[in-house]
């Protein structure tokens, strides 16, 4: 058994390795963005590639090469049904609907006409989002139905940038107020340079237009539940508010207990994550009064403390494990247990 890893320096790639040579595993180093990279993988029996939406030439491709690949008999992290709706809001809302997931209400429209008709039979504030974009750069909260004529007039304009710029700048504002340390001064500096210079992904990617996309908005979370499932094990972390503001992701507030989840997100989370068959998938649940609702899904997530201070996770059975938490370790046991069951 041989697999292939797509390199890519402070990836989940680095661990993958690390497992890999730690535990004697035959792996190759690829390029998933050669030409040829069909035929590279001849002699491999899986491939794993950490691909998000910051790199702008995978997104290009990643979906396509996937789906390619299971087809030739190569097994991916992540597969297609892990990661196709990787960072598209508007694939999750398909998704999570067709499943009956308890996906909280969303809205979407491809015509100005239709979006401007819906605003006379519904009620605000809603909570407008780009299809992509994470750490809540792209979500913003609609507080009445002249605020969304005009998202929807841009929308149907001149359009949104991939990363809403001010937003962004505004939440380095919120790491200085949280940290007062020298890397969140420095953050204030690039974010307001940023509002001129495009970064790399910002210059390659298109304006988002041509549809919109509203949640209801579900008043009264101090916090979200980010659970991930990655095969028999579901870890956690809940994210707290930034002050005075409704949305938790990028906060950087957080607290770990695991009495403070609720096992009917828990069960929720490893009953969806079966139905989509996916490999790993990590949820953000908000409370509608007592009814836990998803926010969104992602396959991959950051690296590092944010999830290894988890002290543990939760079993099918509801069972907790206080073990080490490495996510991207779960991830290539996973992996290489599935690849042994086909060759
Ligand atoms: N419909 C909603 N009602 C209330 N709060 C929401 C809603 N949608 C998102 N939020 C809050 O905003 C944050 C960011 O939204 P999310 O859709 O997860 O975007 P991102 O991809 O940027 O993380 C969430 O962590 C949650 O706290
Ligand atoms: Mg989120």
């Amino acid at each position: 058994m041989k697999i292939a890893i797509h390199k890519h320096e402070e990836s989940f790639s680095d661990r993958w390795i690390k497992y890999c040579d730690e535990n004697n595993i035959s792996y190759k180093l690829v390029s998933c963005y050669h030409t040829d990279i069909i035929s590279e993988l001849n002699d491999c029996n899986g491939l794993m590639w950490h691909w998000n939406q910051n790199d702008y030439k995978a997104t290009l491709f990643a979906r396509q090469l996937i789906l390619s690949l299971e087809k030739k008999g190569v097994k991916v992290f992540p597969d297609v049904n892990t990661g196709w709706h990787h960072d598209d809001k508007l694939g999750q809302k398909y998704l999570l609907e067709s499943i009956d997931a308890p996906l909280v209400p969303a809205h979407v429209f491809y015509s100005k006409k239709e979006a401007l008709a819906w605003l006379h039979t519904t009620t605000f504030p809603k909570v407008f989002k780009l299809r992509g974009g994470a750490g809540s750069v792209n979500v913003s909260l609609v507080k009445t139905k002249r605020d969304a004529k005009a998202l929807i007039k841009k929308a149907f304009g001149k359009g949104f940038s991939h990363i809403n710029r001010f937003s962004r700048l505004k939440d380095r504002f919120w790491v200085f107020k949280r940290d007062r340390d020298k890397k969140a001064v420095k953050g204030i500096f690039s974010g307001a340079a940023r509002i001129f210079i495009p970064t790399e992904v910002e210059k390659f990617s298109h304006r988002e237009k041509g549809y919109i996309y509203f949640q209801d908005f579900i008043p009264k979370n101090e916090y979200d539940t980010r659970l991930v499932v990655i095969g028999n094990r579901c870890f956690g972390v809940r994210r707290y508010c930034r002050d005075g503001d409704f949305r938790a992701s990028g906060s950087g507030v957080k607290a770990y207990d695991p009495k403070l989840f609720s096992s009917q997100c828990i069960k929720i989370a490893f009953e969806v994550a079966e139905k989509l068959n996916a490999q790993s998938v990590a949820f953000d649940f908000i409370w509608d009064h007592d009814v836990p609702k998803i926010v969104e899904i992602s396959y991959c997530f950051v690296m590092g403390s944010f999830y290894d201070d988890c002290p543990g996770y939760w079993d099918k059975e509801l069972n907790w494990h206080e073990k080490k938490v490495n996510p991207q370790y779960f991830m290539i046991e996973d992996f290489i247990e599935d690849l042994k069951k086909v060759i």
